[in-house]
């Protein structure tokens, strides 16, 4: 297809009215240690999430990866599956302890066979494979030795994605450096409701550093090893921020500049932005950010990934009255802003409806974003990531899972996207969270994103009512009822 014919396409799709254009890619997304299992097998080495979720009282109901979905051992079941729901591409991730059991030194071959054969298997079912190097199983020994907020993890990611992608990137469709690095910097280092577990907010702003780094000195290490002509990104988690009370536009711009600008301003324009560092002045220095590092980090993405849940409330809060700490993940270092500022930020409680996460359902945040975005970064073509929802899936007696709101929110999302590319957003594909339902972080098994149910005691897949919806999308190219 040439330029003018996808210039076409999508001129035809305004006037066609919900339907999305020919070169849209519809996808749906997982993650190594979300899915994969065989926490043991294969060579794999532990990661940090290994030794987090065996640690009493940090994941709900002292659930682990361990086993997780089988995908290890299922995958080619899990391939079919993918072709039955009709995806013309699949995000997942490669793990970093199946490649290098250390982080550093030996290649496992074992591991990168596993992942010759998945890369091997979407191809051959003409699906395009789109691999994230990293969502957030880092090697247990590398955080041994400092983890994100010690410079030498870079130099050992860089190495890491030589490996990989001399051996992937003649087939790989899309490389993705990182998966939201907010979550393993303020999440993992700050807040700690992440593996590591670390509550250092000093620490935190070194490990942004060093994963914006590691993404810039990735993309080098890949554009130099990949032989084939894969397209370059990251995916982002961005917060799409309401402000409430006095002040609310400070507590909104501290909290911009903290999430979103930190990652966006070296990344897509060499800089860190100078608010940020006058806001955490009190905590860092940045003297971790060395001569040369922006030039690295600055390198050219072809699209940049976002992934949506919610939008986010936050207003300063005077650090004496009563505060509403966050759940865990809307909210950076706990939910203030950094301590050491004579008033933090707090997240506040949305208006609902809200998903079984707890979080609010907004699809008009997902059309401002895509939209702020490209306003932000003209020339910067969109793909959203990840977007989805958890609800408490019931099966019926028949044996098949209803789940009208999850398809009510997959059709609301698909709309507002679809809306910000009549606006002129140039958004090239959509992935869904989650192909199935997986090991939710710090909530274990207890929340289902999949548009396919997994019984986790006998690990049988079933395709929710959402994952047909999803399957006539993709079929029709038009958003359904
Ligand atoms: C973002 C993360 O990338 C993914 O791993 C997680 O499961 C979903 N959001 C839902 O929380």
């Amino acid at each position: 297809m040439t330029g003018d014919d996808v210039a076409e396409g999508r001129a035809d799709y305004r006037d066609a009215g919900l339907v999305f254009p020919p070169d849209f890619t519809f996808g749906s997304a997982t993650a190594s240690y979300q899915i994969e299992g065989a926490a043991a097998e294969g060579g794999r080495g532990p990661s940090i999430w290994d030794t987090f979720s065996k640690t009493p009282g940090k994941v709900w109901n002292g659930d682990t990866g361990d086993v997780a979905c089988d995908h290890y051992h299922r995958w080619e079941s899990d391939l079919d599956l993918m072709k039955a729901l009709g995806l013309e591409a699949y995000r997942f991730s490669i793990a970093w302890p199946r490649i290098m059991p250390t982080g550093t030194g030996e290649v496992n071959q074992a591991g990168l066979d596993f992942y010759a054969r998945l890369i091997d298997g979407l191809l051959a079912r003409g699906i395009r494979p789109v691999a994230t190097l990293y969502h957030w199983d880092l090697p247990q020994a590398l955080e041994d030795a400092g983890g994100w907020p010690a410079r030498a993890t870079v130099d050992a990611f860089a190495r890491y994605a030589e490996v990989v992608g001399a051996a992937f990137g003649d087939r790989v469709d899309t490389w993705t450096t990182l998966n939201e690095p907010w979550c393993s910097a303020y999440l993992g280092y700050g807040q700690g409701g992440h593996a590591p577990g670390r509550h250092e907010p000093a620490a935190a702003l070194a490990a942004v550093h060093h994963l914006n780094l590691a993404h810039g000195r990735a993309l080098q290490a890949l554009r130099a090893t990949s032989t084939g002509s894969p397209d370059y990104s990251v995916t982002l988690n961005f917060h799409v921020l309401r402000g409430v009370g006095d002040g609310a536009d400070e507590a909104m711009r501290r909290i911009d500049a903290l999430a979103n600008r930190a990652f966006t301003g070296p990344m897509l324009r060499g800089e860190y932005p100078a608010d940020l560092l006058q806001d955490t002045a009190a905590v860092t220095d940045w003297a971790f950010v060395q001569d040369g590092d922006l030039g690295d980090i600055h390198q050219p993405i072809d699209v940049l990934g976002v992934n949506y849940y919610s939008t986010a409330t936050v207003r300063l809060w005077d650090g004496v009255s009563p505060k509403q700490m966050n759940d865990g993940h809307k909210g950076a270092a706990g939910g203030t802003a950094w301590p050491g500022s004579d008033q933090a930020v707090e997240f506040v409680e949305q208006p609902g409806p809200y998903t079984a996460m707890g979080w609010n359902i907004a699809p008009e945040g997902l059309e401002e974003l895509l939209v702020s975005l490209s306003g932000q970064f003209p020339d910067q073509a969109l793909m959203v990531t990840e977007n989805g929802a958890a609800f408490d899936d019931e099966v019926a007696p028949d044996g098949s899972v209803p789940d009208p709101e999850r398809r009510d929110y997959l059709r609301r999302h698909f709309t507002a996207a679809h809306r910000a590319m009549a606006r002129g957003v140039d958004l090239r594909g959509y992935f869904v969270w989650s192909l199935m339902d997986n090991f939710e972080w710090g909530y274990g098994y207890a929340k289902r994103f999949g548009i396919v149910r997994v019984d986790f005691d006998t690990l049988e897949r079933t395709v929710k009512d959402s994952g047909r919806w999803y399957r006539e999308l993709v079929r029709t190219r038009a958003i359904p009822e």
